[in-house]
């Protein structure tokens, strides 16, 4: 008898039919997440499970589920599952790093550029005709932006996706990028001509745009908050592709508003989705993007293959690639026997 798989939204149908071949498999197939009762009666039934962000993993989900051996993540983000109860339990939990990280630093780009260079405040000023109503064509002092061209980058988390922006900073703009991260990076250093600030504060006072690269944590949760915000230039961006809970969105909301900063271009938010209301979506100087860091086909195809080696390697009894709880392999070996 094959294990019992239980995904919780539709990946790719090659996916699928691969995971078929080790696991009876069953999709849920609708685009709204299914709800945390759903979501846990079938963890109670299945041996491995495929989650996303939107799906809830708790420590009491974990405990009712007797038979559950792998929860496999398709993100890079893991802070919806409860690692530290899986591996109590001998859940191993894996996730889709390095596959998303040019994605996610693609995007964080666009939010870059279209914040300093008004992209969106643009397009708006052509399409609601503003631009012919002013009946000139070209003004010395019209939407102007910033030149991105030496100022400073201000990374927060040097990690694979930290590490791309940061590239594409230093060779694509020729910015000068500062960073700070619990680790530091000597040899990452050198190679990229990145610097490294011992805390955050230093960097929030000297970047010109700061861009967060960290994981939700209880450490980074509200890592800015009002008093980071008072620290920032009054002409920095503060960029967020990471997760929505590591700024105080009350306090940002404030930044903008009282002028501490520039703007703003936002991936994800505390509350996602957030409603149209939303005070973020009164600011002219703030993109929102809905979550869609690593929406690309390319990426969420790899990630969908992430997903598929993890899963095919415990069912073969091997460790998988990208586990996320290492100390799991202490307390039961990988596979379903
Ligand atoms: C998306 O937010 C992810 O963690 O992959
Ligand atoms: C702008 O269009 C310029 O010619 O400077």
């Amino acid at each position: 008898m094959k294990p019992k798989l239980f995904i919780t939204r539709e990946l790719f149908d090659d996916i699928i039919a691969k995971l078929s071949e080790y696991y009876e498999v069953e999709v849920w197939d609708k685009y709204h997440h299914p709800p945390y009762e759903v979501l846990s009666s079938k963890a109670r039934e299945v041996d491995a499970l495929v989650t996303l962000l939107t799906d809830k993993v708790s420590c009491d989900l974990l405990q009712n589920s007797p038979r559950l051996r792998i929860v496999a993540q398709y993100a890079v983000g893991f802070d919806n599952v409860d690692v530290e109860c899986a591996t109590k339990l001998g859940i191993y939990v894996t996730n889709t790093p390095d596959v998303i990280s040019d994605t996610v630093a693609e995007l964080t780009w666009a939010l870059i550029l279209a914040v300093s260079k008004r992209v969106l405040e643009s397009d708006e000023f052509v399409r609601r005709g503003d631009w012919h109503r002013s009946g000139t064509a070209w003004h010395p002092k019209m939407m102007l932006g910033t030149e991105l061209k030496g100022k400073v980058l201000g990374i927060i988390g040097l990690g694979r996706i930290g590490t791309r922006v940061a590239k594409i900073g230093v060779f694509g703009f020729a910015m000068k990028v500062i960073y700070y991260d619990i680790i530091r990076y000597k040899e990452k250093e050198g190679i990229l001509g990145v610097e490294y600030r011992s805390s955050l504060e230093e960097v929030l006072r000297e970047a010109d745009i700061v861009s967060l690269h960290v994981p939700l944590t209880p450490q980074t949760w509200h890592m800015i908050d009002e008093k980071a915000l008072k620290l920032m230039k009054k002409t920095a961006i503060l960029i967020n592709t990471a997760r929505g809970a590591v700024v105080d969105t009350g306090a940002l909301v404030k930044a903008l508003r009282e002028g501490w900063i520039a703007g703003a271009g936002l991936d994800v938010f505390e509350g996602e989705p957030i409603p149209p209301d939303h005070p973020l979506t009164q600011f002219k100087n703030v993109v929102l993007v809905p979550h869609i860091g690593s929406a690309t086909l390319e990426g969420r195809y790899r990630m969908a293959q992430v997903v598929l080696e993890n899963l095919v390697a415990f069912y073969e009894g091997r460790k998988p690639p990208t586990l996320v709880n290492e100390d799991v392999l202490k307390v039961r070996s990988p596979g379903f026997k």
